[in-house]
């Protein structure tokens, strides 16, 4: 825990999102494998407030059981109209005890590169300096739209200005307000209820906080990040877009440097929830999401999309695309799997070509190699099921289960009707449709008995060209037999 433990965080959640054009509230779209808001909540959440709030609003039952959904332990509180940043701030105190004291840390729900160790650095900044406000700020070379950190003496702050109400020659500053703050508890209480919408916007500025409180001679400090992109928010689906690569590219980055090989970061996407070990190579066009894990010395790609599947050391997963999946150490998949949840296979295991899983467990060593349907199974140890093999699992109204017992051998082109039980060590014949029970030791052969005609070619497809062939053949037999006679 951190010695600059805040009181509380508020998230400021409740704006409109207009120009994402969308019918999902902007802070629930989605970037490394997180809702903006979702990012904001990780974030808060390693400075171990005692309270953490989010201000909603628009969207607000959707963002409230989203918010549910990854931390229960999130309070919301709602601001009805947005009335500006001041106002959000506000509603976010309601939901915390009235006249606690300490640090309130105050961020936004879209700036999804900012990080801990920057609200860290901003907090630990704030007691250091002994400020009652610290803003977190950037330079940056285009400052347009941002307020403007009006500088007071020593290194202080003697306001923020806002892009709308600033001069001409305020517009020139290129220290720019992030959005992001911490006040100290009883000067954020007394600034806010002083605001007034005295500005170009008609707006509670929560920014009008800092020269209310330097006005009352205390201090009010900055805290400038060099890394300008942790201050960015989105406010379109370009900026989305923008701000989905960077991550994607600083999560690259950290993986690289963790000892992950990946061949081609352009085409290659991690999220954030996911976990690589050292040695794992990662090739061109791969896409690991959710709770994803990947064990050492393990290869994935190309055109690999995995979802919540869980790696063993050394496995090999091409062209695949998976989800709720567990891969077992040494095992391969691929090329043009399709793994469906409740799939699991044993080490050295093997799901190869066209093959489609499904809450199938296959134990250690089986071989699911060739055009293959495994849904509701279970595959013993060592089995082997033969190329273009289906497991029936529904009837039209249920799902029933199928078991292969261990190193049993179903022969290609066979149909498991379900539910069916073959034991181990038993065999199925090639094309055999099995719907009753195979005992250890027993070979099963469901299938049309094989019936040949003699001279039918001849009768029914006289002078065609398989009728010549089939003369020429009987004829030169019949001449090989008379010379050996
Ligand atoms: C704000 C700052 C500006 C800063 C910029 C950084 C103010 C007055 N201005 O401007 O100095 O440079 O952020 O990005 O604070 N929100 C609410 N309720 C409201 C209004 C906003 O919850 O009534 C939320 C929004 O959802 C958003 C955040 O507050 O998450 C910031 O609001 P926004 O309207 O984007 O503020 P800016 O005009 O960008
Ligand atoms: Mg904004």
């Amino acid at each position: 825990m951190t010695s600059h433990r805040p009181s509380a965080v508020i998230v400021m959640a409740a704006g409109q999102g207009t120009r994402m054009k969308s019918a999902t509230p902007k802070v629930l779209h989605e970037i490394g494998g997180r809702s903006l808001v979702g990012h904001a909540v990780v974030t808060a959440r390693a400075l171990a407030p005692e309270h953490l709030v989010v201000v909603v609003g628009t969207g607000r039952e959707q963002v409230e059981a989203h918010l549910a959904a990854v931390d229960p332990d999130v309070r919301t509180a709602v601001q009805e109209q947005q009335l500006g940043t001041g106002d959000a701030v506000r509603a976010g105190l309601t939901a915390v005890p009235e006249g606690f004291d300490g640090t309130v840390v105050v961020t936004s729900g879209d700036v999804p590169l900012l990080t801990a160790e920057t609200l860290l650095e901003l907090t630990a900044e704030h007691d250091k300096q002994g400020n009652a406000v610290t803003v977190l700020t950037a330079r940056v070379p285009d400052p347009t739209g941002y307020g403007r950190i009006l500088p007071g003496p020593d290194g202080t702050v003697a306001g923020i200005v806002e892009h709308k109400d600033a001069t001409a020659e305020q517009r020139q500053i290129d220290e720019i307000n992030a959005g992001i703050y911490a006040f100290d508890a009883a000067t954020l209480r007394d600034g806010l209820s002083r605001l007034t919408t005295d500005n170009a916007q008609g707006e509670l500025y929560l920014t009008d906080v800092l020269a209310i409180a330097r006005g009352d001679g205390k201090r009010v400090g900055a805290f400038v990040t060099e890394d300008a992109m942790q201050t960015e928010g989105v406010n379109d689906r370009v900026q989305l877009a923008t701000l989905r690569a960077e991550l994607n590219r600083r999560t690259l980055d950290a993986l690289m440097r963790s000892g992950v090989t990946v061949v081609d970061p352009s085409t290659t996407w991690v999220d954030q929830t996911v976990q690589l070990e050292p040695d794992v190579t990662l090739l061109p066009n791969t896409q690991l999401h959710g709770a994803t894990t990947v064990a050492a010395g393990a290869t994935i790609g190309p055109d690999t999309t995995l979802t919540d599947v869980q790696v063993g050391e050394g496995a090999t997963i091409i062209r695949t695309h998976g989800s709720g999946a567990q891969i077992g150490a040494r095992a391969s998949v691929g090329p043009f799997a399709y793994l469906r949840p409740g799939t699991s296979l044993g080490v050295k295991g093997k799901i190869g070509t066209f093959v489609e899983t499904k809450n199938a467990a296959i134990a250690a060593g089986a071989k699911v190699p060739h055009l293959t349907y495994a849904g509701d199974a279970t595959i013993g140890e060592g089995a082997n099921i033969g190329a273009g093999t289906i497991f029936a699992n529904y009837d039209g109204v249920n799902k029933h289960h199928t078991t292969v017992g261990r190193s049993s051998f179903v022969g290609s082109n066979s149909v498991l009707v379900a539910p069916v039980d073959i034991a181990d060590g038993a065999y199925i014949a090639a094309g055999s449709a099995i719907d009753q029970p195979v005992a250890p030791g027993e070979i099963a052969i469901a299938r049309g008995r094989q019936r040949n005609i003699k001279g039918w070619v001849a009768r029914r497809r006289a002078g065609t060209t398989t009728a010549k062939a089939a003369e020429e053949a009987l004829a030169d037999a019949s001449g090989d037999t008379g010379e050996k006679a």
